[in-house]
């Protein structure tokens, strides 16, 4: 048996989703420019997608932006700052625990001379408020948060973030690559500028994602070509993944409140066990601000890749937050954020559910896990 707990990094098609797709790759092949029958059945098919991804989010039609994926909306967010102000390198205003898809356009927009403020995390991995408003300067002329952090879980208080940058005219861009799907994201309440996201991480097709843009005039696309996306996102549309991110956004709309009960039980079950049968283990991150389905735990003494390799081989898929680079394994930057060793983050999993998974599945982990863990501690030890 295989037991998928590694959600964050990518969930399984909806059925639903694969069929949506399937009949438009057989049947709906017009290019959605074109103005005959067949390009206007891909449009129309674009559009309906368009309205699910608005209705999901809170926000009108035409501020969502086709992707393709959440890497590109971020880069767009970013990159697109750039171009508004070619020659006036100016600041921007982020996290120390954001993903690499921010951190590294950052990085680019340092080397051209910008300004990163990156505001810090406490050791639950929330983002510090007043440091933030300490960083917001005359010339800040972004706000950029992840929503939910992709290894922990962690949801920082948005609509705090929101009203201090707005406080002083300047606009947010939030990451809510995790956070859409598993928790209510909605514009209407909290009335972020820029939102990424991304379709599979909430069992739509990969490499298809949205940006949803409120300031619709404040973004240059980064992909430059023909007419499409209004203007700010040249090149033919990926008009099945589109369709597919539609009914992953219809299903999470319908599904939202359910998803959320599920998903915390079984992840609650799961620490529940992991405490009850495992000495010296310690959650990372807040409790209290946290996605349903995400639980990160420290097996204090232990070797986390070898536990990931030894759960993998019993049939379980899990995650760690380590990182290889040039053949050694670098611990989790997000971990180090808040305040971790290098050892206590070596020695944690991410353990992601999400659609698929049962109570059943969560006990045949726990069923393993004692025995795996002593064996990883000793590996350390040895
Ligand atoms: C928080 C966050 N942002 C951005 C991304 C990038 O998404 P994609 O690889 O689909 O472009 C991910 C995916 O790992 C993520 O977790």
């Amino acid at each position: 048996m295989r037991v998928y707990l590694d959600h964050n990094a990518t969930s399984p098609l909806r059925d639903e989703v694969v069929e949506a797709m399937l009949r438009v790759l057989r049947g709906v092949y017009g290019n959605p420019s074109s103005v005959h029958e067949e390009g206007r059945a891909a449009r129309a098919a674009l559009e309906r997608a368009r309205e699910s991804a608005a209705a999901l989010l809170g926000v009108e039609a035409r501020e969502v932006l086709f992707t393709g994926g959440a890497t590109e909306a971020n880069n767009t967010v970013l990159l697109g700052a750039l171009a508004i102000h070619p020659g006036a390198a100016r600041h921007l205003v982020t996290s120390t625990v954001e993903h690499p898809s921010v951190e590294a356009p950052l990085e680019a927009l340092e080397r051209a001379g910008w300004r990163v403020t990156r505001v810090g995390v406490d050791s639950e991995g929330l983002l510090d408020l007043a440091q933030l408003e300490a960083a917001l300067e005359r010339d800040t002329a972004l706000v950029s948060m992840l929503w939910a952090n992709n290894e922990t879980g962690v949801l920082q208080p948005m609509a705090q973030i929101a009203a201090l940058a707005h406080d002083r005219g300047i606009p947010v861009h939030a990451d809510a690559t995790q956070a859409v799907g598993k928790i209510p994201v909605d514009l209407g309440e909290i009335p972020v500028d820029f939102v990424s996201l991304s379709a599979h991480k909430f069992n739509g097709p990969k490499g298809v994602g949205c940006l949803i843009a409120r300031a619709a005039s404040a973004i240059e696309p980064i992909l430059r070509g023909g007419p499409q996306e209004r203007g700010r996102r040249g090149g033919t549309e990926n008009v099945a993944g589109i369709v597919g991110l539609g009914v992953a956004c219809e299903l999470a709309r319908r599904e939202l409140a359910a998803r959320m009960r599920d998903y915390a039980a079984l992840r609650d079950r799961l620490w529940d066990g992991i405490q009850a049968k495992i000495p010296a283990v310690r959650r990372n991150g807040s409790v209290e601000h946290l996605l349903p389905n995400t639980l990160n735990v420290e097996f204090e003494g232990a070797a986390g890749e070898l536990l990931l390799q030894a759960l993998d081989v019993e049939g379980v898929a899990v995650s760690s937050g380590a990182a290889c680079h040039s053949g050694s394994i670098e611990p989790s930057r997000v971990l180090i954020a808040m305040g971790r060793s290098p050892e206590a983050a070596r020695g944690s999993l991410r353990f992601s559910v999400g659609h698929g998974n049962d109570a059943g599945q969560i006990d045949y982990v726990l069923s393993l896990l004692p025995d795996r863990v002593a064996r990883a501690r000793q590996a350390v030890g040895a």
